[in-house]
């Protein structure tokens, strides 16, 4: 019965953008409630603004993304959303190991953050590096049967049937038009706009130790962390850059299995079929890291502690540790240091809420 209303709603909408009906808020009421947004502005820690990118998001498609991106119909029994498992409280991460899609089905793997992807520190998306861009990864979850399991063709269908999104594909695309292309489009432009930066170590890098009335925005005990992580803990020769990682694949032994000798998730071989990336996952950026617990592809790890005694040890030996696992002798106050100074890369910026309204 929706349905067959809706084509009447549509016309209605477009005709009058102000018209209230029962399907929904009205156009005025959406725009007030979801406004178009300036892009977030240069922050310390970054070395480019997002205005300045080659392709940078449209504020208008980063609206439409907005909605998209917390809307459950997207999924095939509309209880899912993108949020459901990139919840921005837990920095667009999960508090669980791994995520719960349509139906009550798990997955496998810990749902990643995507804060700061729009400086392409990561060439490649997911776990594994198997989705070459934020577009093609946003169409994935939509036709994946655990997470959202819908199709394509019949999320496109469910956003089309909304009749109050029109007027907003309309102004993105110059007509109504719902294609999977275009939501994907919309979400990853939303995404792109979640950037973290301007934490106290930003603040600390940037800042003038001779301006008088200096006060070091970093503690001692974070600049002793600051040092380890640099130096002899190793941290960086992988978590490097202004987001903390080298954008490749490293085995640390996380969910090997000694008794089969065999890697529960073989990780990136499963995308190049190389025995060295057998188990291999990609670095994961840290900053926010603290709201993202627990930890690793598997979310195995609890705790940033728990994270650092894996460290600390080597990692888990097995036959494709990555050369660059070895143990490092941390005492504990050290190890408090370094956790410290994770945390200390907490930043702004990228907070957000899902809209108060969505189209009807
Ligand atoms: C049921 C939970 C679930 C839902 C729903 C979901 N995701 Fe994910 N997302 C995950 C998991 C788990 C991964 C890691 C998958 C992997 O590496 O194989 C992931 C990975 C990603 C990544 C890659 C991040 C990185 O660091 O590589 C992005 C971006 C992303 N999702 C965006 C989205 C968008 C956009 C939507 C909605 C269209 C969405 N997700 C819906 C659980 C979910
Ligand atoms: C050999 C490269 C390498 C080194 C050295 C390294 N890391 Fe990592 N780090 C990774 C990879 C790869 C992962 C993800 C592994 C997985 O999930 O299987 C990771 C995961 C993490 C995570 C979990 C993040 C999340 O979102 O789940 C934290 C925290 C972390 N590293 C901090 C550190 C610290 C602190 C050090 C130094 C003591 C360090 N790393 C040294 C490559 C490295």
């Amino acid at each position: 019965m929706f349905r067959s209303l809706s084509i009447a709603v549509f016309a209605s909408t477009f005709a009058l953008s102000s018209c209230s009906d029962s399907a929904g808020p009205t156009y005025e009421e959406l725009v007030a409630a979801n406004p178009i947004r300036p892009l977030p502005a240069m922050m310390p820690g970054h070395s480019t603004a997002l205005a300045d990118l080659p392709d940078p998001p449209d504020p208008a498609k980063v609206r439409l993304g907005r909605f998209l991106f917390y809307d459950t119909r997207l999924s095939a029994d509309a209880t899912i959303s993108c949020a459901t498992c990139h919840r921005p409280e837990n920095g667009f991460s999960e508090p669980t190991p791994v995520s719960t899609g349509v139906a009550g089905q798990t997955g496998s793997r810990k749902s990643p953050s995507f804060l700061n992807a729009a400086f392409a520190f990561y060439p490649e998306t997911f776990w594994d590096g198997r989705a070459a861009s934020l577009e093609d990864q946003a169409k994935g979850p939509i036709e994946n049967p655990i997470e959202m399991g819908s199709t394509h063709d019949a999320s496109a269908t469910a956003i089309a049937d909304i009749p109050g999104y029109a007027p907003f594909f309309e102004e993105v695309f110059g007509d109504p038009v719902v294609t999977i292309d275009r939501i994907a489009d919309a979400i990853a432009d939303y995404e792109r706009t979640r950037i973290s930066g301007n934490s106290r170590y930003d603040q600390w890098i940037e800042a003038d130790e001779d301006e008088p009335g200096y006060v070091d925005p970093l503690t001692e005990q974070e600049h002793l962390g600051r040092e380890l992580f640099f130096g002899k803990a190793l941290c960086a020769t992988c978590h490097v850059g202004q987001h903390f990682t080298d954008s490749r694949f490293h085995n640390l032994g996380i969910g090997y299995d000694a008794e089969t000798n065999e890697m529960v998730d073989v990780g990136r071989f499963a995308v190049t079929a190389a025995e060295v990336d057998t188990g291999a996952f990609k670095t994961p950026g840290l900053r926010e890291v603290q709201l993202r617990a627990p930890y690793m592809h598997d979310g195995s790890l609890a705790t940033l502690r728990d994270v650092m005694d894996h460290y600390v040890k080597g990692g888990t030996a097995n036959p494709w540790l990555s050369p660059k696992m070895q143990p490092v002798d941390l005492s504990d106050e050290e190890i408090d240091a370094v956790i410290a100074f994770m945390e200390a890369l907490a930043g702004e910026g990228w907070r957000d809420t899902p809209p108060e309204i969505f189209p009807g």
